[in-house]
């Protein structure tokens, strides 16, 4: 397929109707998507046009079967204005990856990164202009053939859709370590960023929220005792002055936010060590004094600060002394916004795509 996209375009923007200064969180849209189709074996007419309703069929295979995927990432500008994208070729590859786990068709990587870019020089003018705002893209592919049966599907599509975002200011959270309900098992599909896994955590997050947390701290699905991620967040705890994250083995997600948080520590001067990290051990940190940090990393937030861990019925205090997440955080922000060099060469520039 070659990858023309054909562009259809609003007569007039709804951007000039909006106060980017109060922006209702996941409610606004801008005004096209990029769509495609999958069709016996081949992805077709890929174009953008005006955002709206999309027919399905009652029978479409994502509403009974769950075969649906997607990712999320945002773009910024820099100081002169000029919209760029942060690692967007790492959420092309995940997408597929998704694509994998869940026997639904690859995305082409340089068809998904030409129409992100393409979609986002047509809406620049809904990159929010404030500091620490940005327009979030949402990439998604779901089964929308027409049919009862467990297989898995021919027919998909895939949309990028986009809606701006405001600064998000994460307080320090309080987390539940969750030992009746799981995320994800070995073998599972907790490595994609796959519908199913975010509707399986639902209830789990209400009942935590119920109890007054902010989020679940999930834990293995056998012994209830490795921490696997936070929410929709990969998770960092610094003891004695050194880093540690939980190893990848297929059950967390390939965060690209934890990625780049461990390049700029590791940047920073600090020792970040991937392993299997038990609640255990982080309730032994925090008695001795010796849990300096504990944050969560993601795309929504950045970097969310933790405050503290329901466990049993025990509390895991963490201190705030040692803000190091924060200049991370800090380290990130000004990379996407082209206030200091990208040493690591992670933004990608969106030049003027529409005539
Ligand atoms: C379950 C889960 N873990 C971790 C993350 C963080 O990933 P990223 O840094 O790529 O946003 C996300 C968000 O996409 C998520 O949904």
């Amino acid at each position: 397929m070659k990858n023309q996209i054909s562009i259809t375009k609003i007569t007039e923007s709804k951007a000039k109707t909006i106060d980017f200064n109060n922006i209702p969180l996941g409610t606004t849209f801008t005004d096209h998507m990029f769509i495609c189709d999958y069709n016996n074996g081949l992805w077709e007419n890929p174009r953008i046009e005006p955002l709206a309703l999309i027919p399905t069929h009652p029978a479409a295979m994502a509403l009974h079967y769950g075969q649906a995927i997607f990712e999320g990432m945002k773009a910024t500008v820099d100081a002169e204005g000029n919209p760029m994208l942060f690692r967007a070729n790492k959420n092309a590859a995940r997408l597929n990856a998704s694509a994998d786990r869940m026997g639904m068709p690859n995305f082409p990587e340089d068809l998904f990164l030409e129409g992100l870019k393409k979609l986002v020089d047509l809406e620049r003018n809904w990159i929010p202009p404030i500091d620490g705002s940005a327009l979030y893209l949402r990439p998604f592919m779901y089964a929308d053939e027409p049919f009862i049966g467990m297989r898995a599907a021919t027919h998909f599509k895939f949309i990028i859709m986009a809606s701006p975002a405001g600064p998000f200011f994460s307080k320090r959270i309080k987390l539940w370590a969750e030992k009746q309900y799981i995320r994800a098992a070995n073998g599972g599909t907790g490595e994609a960023k796959a519908a199913g896994n975010y509707a399986a955590a639902i209830r789990p997050t209400e009942l935590a929220k119920a109890k007054g947390y902010d989020q679940v701290l999930w834990l293995d699905a056998v012994e209830h005792k490795y921490i696997q991620e936070v929410g929709t967040m990969n998770i960092f705890f610094k003891i004695d002055g050194e880093f540690i994250t939980p190893k990848r083995d297929g059950s967390i997600l390939d965060g690209i936010t934890r990625m780049s948080v461990m390049d700029v520590l590791k940047d920073k001067g600090y020792k970040v060590i991937e392993r299997a990290i038990t609640i255990d051990e982080i309730k032994e940190a925090s008695k001795k004094g010796i849990l300096e940090e504990a944050f969560g990393t993601g795309t929504a937030v950045g970097i969310a600060y933790i405050q503290e861990i329901g466990v049993d019925n025990d509390t895991i205090y963490v201190s705030d002394s040692s803000p190091v997440g924060l200049e991370v955080n800090n380290t990130l922000n000004n990379i996407k916004t082209g206030k200091v060099e990208d040493k690591f060469g992670w933004m990608i520039k969106v030049k003027n795509h529409i005539i």
